[in-house]
């Protein structure tokens, strides 16, 4: 989008030159121009957020000269051992889709935990989720059907199913509805500017709610930007990095400046930019068993010089098996929070995302710096985890403790008809 702009303005600008008569009305349109997309640039960099979406094979793969990395997404892919695996879809709270994206009467379709999804906002409102495919003959529902009142109507032969309770509310060309004709409502919420499904192996109601973030709903703290990254990995290889206090001392130490990609991180030019973290994992206590909390002290050395400027404070309270708030406390740069969700696409695709509200009022380079920071430390896991095997049994030392406890902690997301890994496909194109 910036570059298409960047060149009506630099096809603009060079047919005004053309048609200017001496060199310094051509040298004055020239800065005008200049001065035109230096504009454009620092509004973006004050009043936009910050959008990074990745592709799934953009980062965490090494692409040998001439092959492109979808290629070498599919070979890691369809070559790594994978381990001893726990249960693939852990039950708990899943974002689906971001408020702002979902109209009043609109329905999109989401491919989320092995299953097709038709999430859509009701006359009232209110967001219902339901199976996508219609019992009937089995037409995708949020492919091309429309939102009537609170129900869905389905594009083939148009019979409604209602949102609250995915019972089919008629059917166009006969009296009677059949008791039977329902579909699969899945219990969802919309908290944070965020929409969110249940998902209990046995279909059981939700067992906790997702905390609000009081702040967002009071707009005291403002969207700012968001990430979104694929990871070929389990899910429970991803929160388990809060209570893997070992590797912040190593994967993260180089300064963000030298990039992500591990290949060069450990770089001579920029080693005198270090991260220090000081870091603490504990699960929460009964009502709150299902949360755990990380409390991460950051500093940044230059040369060995010590730079409080840069000097924050970072509570992770994980909130089941896919949410974390990520609270940051700074000095005089303000509070913010990154809702990070890691929700399964697949049972070892998961779809993670980070999205930042931050105090009104500062300016936005700072949650916008703070954002990219985040997501160039996280696609350095990106890497580990893409290539990684799970190890079930692993060879840990008495400082990687806490690694154990968290395992004990998350199996609270398992139960006995918890889904497993039934197969491997040869071939995992993307
Ligand atoms: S397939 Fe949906 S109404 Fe026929
Ligand atoms: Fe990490």
């Amino acid at each position: 989008m910036v570059s298409a702009w960047a060149a009506v303005v630099a096809g603009l600008g060079a047919a005004v030159m053309l048609a200017a008569r001496g060199p310094e009305e051509r040298a004055g349109l020239a800065a005008c121009a200049a001065g035109l997309l230096a504009a454009r640039w620092l509004y973006r960099l004050f009043f936009s957020p910050l959008e990074l979406l990745r592709s799934p094979d953009d980062v965490g793969y090494a692409a040998e000269r001439g092959r492109s990395k979808a290629l070498a997404a599919n070979e890691a892919r369809r070559r790594r051992r994978l381990g001893e695996l726990p249960p693939v879809y852990p039950n708990g709270w899943y974002r689906v889709l971001d408020s702002p994206n979902l109209r009043r009467e609109e329905v999109k379709h989401v491919s989320v935990l092995g299953e097709q999804l038709a999430v859509f906002r009701g006359r009232d409102g209110t967001v219902y989720v339901l199976d996508a495919y219609c019992p009937h003959l089995g037409a995708n529902m949020a492919v091309g059907g429309r939102v009537k009142g609170n129900c869905i109507e389905c594009p083939f032969h148009g019979w409604q199913f209602r949102g609250k309770d995915g019972k089919c509310a008629n059917i166009p060309y006969t009296e009677k509805v059949p008791k039977v004709a329902k579909v699969r409502r899945w219990p969802s919420c919309e908290v944070n500017q965020q929409i969110l499904v249940w998902f209990h192996c046995d279909e059981a109601e939700p067992q906790w709610a997702v905390p609000e973030q009081e702040e967002i709903t009071k707009a005291q703290w403002v969207y700012q930007g968001r990430t979104e990254h694929f990871v070929n990995a389990h899910i429970e290889e991803i929160p388990e990095n809060a209570a893997d206090i070992a590797h912040l001392g190593h994967l993260h130490i180089p300064g963000i400046v030298s990039g992500a990609d591990l290949r060069y991180h450990y770089s001579r030019l920029w080693d005198f930019v270090r991260h220090r973290w000081k870091v603490e994992w504990a699960p929460e206590s009964e009502p709150n068993s299902h949360c755990s909390k990380m409390q991460l002290e950051h500093s940044l050395t230059v040369f060995g010089s010590h730079w409080s400027l840069l000097d924050f404070h970072v509570e992770a309270r994980q909130v089941g098996p896919g949410l974390v708030f990520l609270r940051f406390t700074h000095g005089f740069l303000g509070r913010g929070v990154l809702l990070q969700s890691v929700t399964p696409v697949e049972p070892l695709l998961q779809c993670v995302s980070h999205t930042m509200f931050y105090q009104a009022g500062v300016p936005a380079p700072v949650p916008k710096f703070i954002l990219k920071a985040e997501s160039i430390q996280f696609e350095r896991d990106v890497w580990i985890w893409n290539n990684k095997m799970y190890i079930s049994k692993p060879l840990l030392v008495a400082a990687d403790s806490s690694i154990l406890k968290h395992r004990r902690w998350y199996g609270q997301f398992y139960s006995e008809n918890s889904p497993r890994l039934q197969h491997r496909r040869d071939a995992l194109d993307f």
